[in-house]
């Protein structure tokens, strides 16, 4: 059987993405930032962000096609992410994405964001097969999630409120640290000690990070009035530790009680350094098989999303009409 082409196109939150993928085979992963423009506002400007992914996504479309050597029409179909994310920047790369499945007339396939960050591990790791359970770890989601077959996604535990990842560019943000804050809490933790207690944990099986956000936030405004000055990379070391054990935790637990032997790391903080070596180390104990994406596949790009986009063609799942919407939120559920 031909091996199919697929465009993958993400536009979910602040990067302009489109990747080529060939089978299995990724020929092309163009990702085009917008950290630098949000830089000096703090955080992401969803208005911001729309008018920039409009500006970029036929561009990048282009050189993604160019570098894998494919043209519009060699293309099979396409696969674009639909959600969870910011309306505004989805509706973007979903236009697009509408606009040439109809002038190609090929069939337009609607990704779900975070299954498509789980799906970034097989492109890492190609032998990974189902069953396995998926740590996630995003700027939008949290928690568990067992993976039956490429299209069958259950979630066994989710955060009660915030995300991890939220939590850490909260947390940075507080500091006064630049954005995006979770690699620049991951990069000063390593200078600190994790001497300060910021909740404590009672149920190790909760997760949630809301409380622990507000916490160090309190801490801060507290050390603020008592004219002492926090010691930054005490507070990401403390911070770091607290966010990821809760996660850990959790996820040491889920994998005991499912007896699943191989499990993955999925979403931007999957890129935490300490989360790597913690979630590695309790794998080991275990006797379980632990996959991290690497760096460029951990933080939203297109061939995670093109990847999503195979199995779902593979598995039969109907392609979505010109109809799709942008969803600002999305269950994991499986299709
Ligand atoms: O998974 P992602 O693309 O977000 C969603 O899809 O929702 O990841 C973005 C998040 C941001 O919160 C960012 O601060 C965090 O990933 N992040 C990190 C690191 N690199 C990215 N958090 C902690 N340590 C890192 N090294
Ligand atoms: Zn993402």
């Amino acid at each position: 059987m031909k091996e199919k082409i697929i465009l993958g196109i993400e536009t979910s939150c602040d990067e302009t993405s489109a990747a080529v993928l060939k089978g299995d085979t990724l020929l092309s992963n163009v990702i085009s930032s917008q950290i630098d423009i949000h830089r000096r506002f703090g955080g992401v400007v969803p208005e911001i962000a729309s008018r920039n992914h409009l500006t970029a996504i036929l561009p990048v479309i282009d050189e993604a096609l160019n570098k894998a050597g494919v043209g519009r029409s060699d293309l099979d179909a396409i696969a674009v992410t639909y959600g969870a994310g910011l309306v505004g920047a989805l509706l973007v790369g979903v236009s697009a994405a509408k606009a040439l499945a109809y002038s190609l007339n090929i069939p337009l396939h609607a990704v779900n964001h975070i299954e498509a960050h789980i799906a970034a591990n097989y492109i890492s790791t190609p032998d990974l097969k189902p069953p396995f359970l998926a740590v996630v770890a995003s700027g939008g989601h949290t928690g568990v999630c067992r993976v039956d077959g490429h299209n069958k996604f259950t979630m066994l535990s989710s955060t009660t409120d915030d995300a991890i990842g939220e939590a850490f560019d909260k947390v940075a943000r507080a500091l006064g640290l630049k954005y995006p804050g979770g690699p620049e809490i991951d990069k000063l933790a390593k200078m600190g000690e994790p001497n300060i207690k910021f909740v404590e944990r009672k149920h190790k099986t909760e997760l949630s990070y809301s409380g622990l956000k507000t916490a160090v936030v309190n801490y801060l405004h507290t050390m603020e009035q008592r004219g002492v000055s926090p010691v930054t990379e005490d507070v990401c070391a403390s911070f770091q530790q607290t966010a990821v054990d809760m996660l850990v935790d959790v996820a040491t637990s889920t994998i005991k009680k499912s007896g699943i032997k191989t499990v993955v790391a999925a979403g931007g903080v999957s890129a935490n350094s300490y989360l790597r070596s913690k979630l590695k180390s309790e794998c080991d104990t275990l006797g379980v098989t632990v996959y991290f994406p690497p760096m460029s596949l951990c933080t939203d790009n297109a061939a995670m999303v093109a990847m999503r986009g195979k199995h779902m063609i593979d598995g039969g799942v109907p392609a979505a009409g010109l109809d799709l919407n942008a969803k600002s939120y999305l269950k994991i559920e499986g299709n």
